[in-house]
Formats: structure tokens, C-alpha cells, sequence
């Protein structure tokens, strides 16, 4: 079996897949609501930094005009099948930015720049967990800082904290269709301030003569919420944790680009 990183890559079809339970239109309502907070009007313009197959923006493009980028372009194309807009399209009657196309880029969280600085910037799903040592992550920080405007804003949904993680814990994740059916299992490992996941999957598609079957390796780094905070405090925003975020424990890191 080898290790290559298939769910972003070679095996970015499966992604929506082993990720069907997850409520995004749920997120993108709390996300609405808390940029609605911070200042930011319907209609204003929105980055999603990682954006991975778009999902977010799916349901986030009904009121914002929106762009965003992710490392993969395997990811960005299953993205580019969802968000058919194109640059330019005009928006629908009604809603700001209703209809309104997504312009999708390829990038690197921690080394990008933007024509035109936006309102608001997203960053999900744990996706910074993937951005370590720390001084990576002052980089990111400082791309994510001269995106925004003046009082834009930042949210970033972090990977666990050090004392939620859960050493040697069991997951299963399944997709069950008639085409496609997806098994993959993991037990949770920890190293130092690092999480390592061996995801092993197992696929059974409708036509294979074989079970494919193959393992990944995340490396994610559990970075304390008070290193976050002072790190993109650091980059130029006043940031506070957001307890009640997306999914359970792991909370935002709401901050506002001074
Ligand atoms: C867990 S997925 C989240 C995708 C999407 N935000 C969602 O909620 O479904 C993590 C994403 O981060 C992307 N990623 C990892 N490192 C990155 C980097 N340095 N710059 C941009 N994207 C990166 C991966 O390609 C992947 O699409």
C-alpha cells in the first residue's frame, strides 16, 4: 500500500463523497450571520482561501460576490463543475450577488497576492491545519492580511486544540450509493504537537473488477488557540475565538484586519 495525499489529488473524486454528511448549507447560514456582525453587507466581495471542490461557496454565493483558491487543482476542478459562473457573468435580479460568477485560482495559502484587496476571508474545514511550522503560518497570515481591506473580515475554522485531540481513537467515515460505496478507517495518532492520520480507504466502484484500496497520511498541526490568536494577531488583526462555530469543539478565529 503507499502513502500519497489522494483525497486533495489523485483521489479528489471521492471527497464529496466521504464528506456527503457534512451540512454546508448549515455553515454557510452561521457564516452569513457572523460576517453580518462583523460589518460585512450582503453583496460584499469574499475570499475562500482552501476552498477545496467549492462546496462553501455554493451555498455562500447567494449573497456574496465571491472567489477562491486551493493548492489542488483536482480539488479546484470538481469546484469549477459546481460554480459553472463564469468572471464577469452578471448577477441575478434580487439578491447582491446572486448568480454572480466565482473566479477560482490555483495558489498556496502562505504565498499569494490579490489584485484587489476584498471584504471578508474564509478559510474552513481545518484546512490551516496543514500550514506548519509556525513561521509558515506567520506567512499565511500576512497573505491572508493583504487580501483584506482595511475592517475586513477574517475567519478561520481551526484544526483541534492540543487538549481536544484524542490520541489512539478509532474513526470510521462510509458512502454508501449504488455506483460508488467508501469505507475509510483511521486510528488517531499524535506526535508532539503534531496529529498524524493514516487514512485507509477502501473503494468499490460500480464496474472495478477490484476493491481499490490505498492509505494517506495527514499531518496536521494542533496549534494552541492562544499561538493562533497571536499570530494572526501579530499580521495585523484584532482576533478573538468564536466558541459557537461550525462543527462541534473546534470553534472560529474571528478577527478584523486593523
Ligand atoms: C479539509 S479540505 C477543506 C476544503 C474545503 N474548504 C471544504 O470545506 O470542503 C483542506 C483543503 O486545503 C487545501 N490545502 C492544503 N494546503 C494548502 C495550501 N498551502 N494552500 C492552499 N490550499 C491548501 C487542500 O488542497 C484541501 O482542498
Amino acid at each position: 500500500m503507499t502513502h500519497n495525499h489522494g483525497m486533495y489529488g489523485d483521489h479528489a473524486h471521492y471527497y464529496d463523497a466521504i464528506y456527503h454528511w457534512k451540512a454546508y448549507d448549515k455553515d454557510a447560514a452561521r457564516l452569513h450571520e457572523i460576517l453580518a456582525q462583523a460589518g460585512i453587507p450582503d453583496g460584499a466581495t469574499v475570499l475562500e482561501a482552501a476552498c477545496g471542490t467549492g462546496s462553501h461557496m455554493l451555498h455562500l454565493k447567494q449573497w456574496y460576490h465571491l472567489s477562491g483558491f486551493d493548492l489542488s487543482n483536482d480539488m479546484l476542478n470538481f469546484a469549477r463543475q459546481k460554480l459553472p459562473g463564469l468572471p464577469g457573468r452578471p448577477g441575478l435580479a434580487g439578491l447582491p450577488g446572486a448568480g454572480a460568477g466565482v473566479k477560482l485560482f490555483q495558489a498556496d495559502m502562505t504565498d499569494f497576492t490579490l489584485d484587489r484587496p476584498v471584504d471578508a476571508l474564509l478559510c474552513l474545514f481545518s484546512s490551516i491545519g496543514y500550514i506548519h511550522p509556525e513561521d509558515r503560518l506567520r506567512a499565511a497570515a500576512r497573505c491572508f492580511a493583504a487580501a483584506l481591506r482595511t475592517g475586513g473580515a477574517l475567519i478561520v475554522e481551526p484544526w483541534i486544540a492540543p487538549e481536544d485531540f484524542i490520541d489512539g481513537r478509532p474513526w470510521l467515515n462510509t458512502y454508501d450509493s449504488d455506483q460508488l460505496k467508501l469505507c475509510r478507517m483511521v486510528i488517531s495518532q499524535r506526535e508532539g504537537e503534531m496529529s498524524i492520520l493514516d487514512f485507509h480507504w477502501m473503494a468499490a466502484r460500480a464496474g472495478a473488477k477490484e476493491v481499490e484500496r490505498f492509505v494517506e497520511r495527514h499531518i496536521n498541526w494542533l496549534c494552541p488557540r492562544q499561538t493562533m490568536l497571536s499570530v494572526f494577531n501579530d499580521a495585523g488583526f484584532d482576533c478573538r475565538l468564536e466558541p459557537d462555530g461550525l462543527m462541534k469543539g473546534r470553534g472560529l478565529i474571528v478577527g478584523q484586519k486593523r
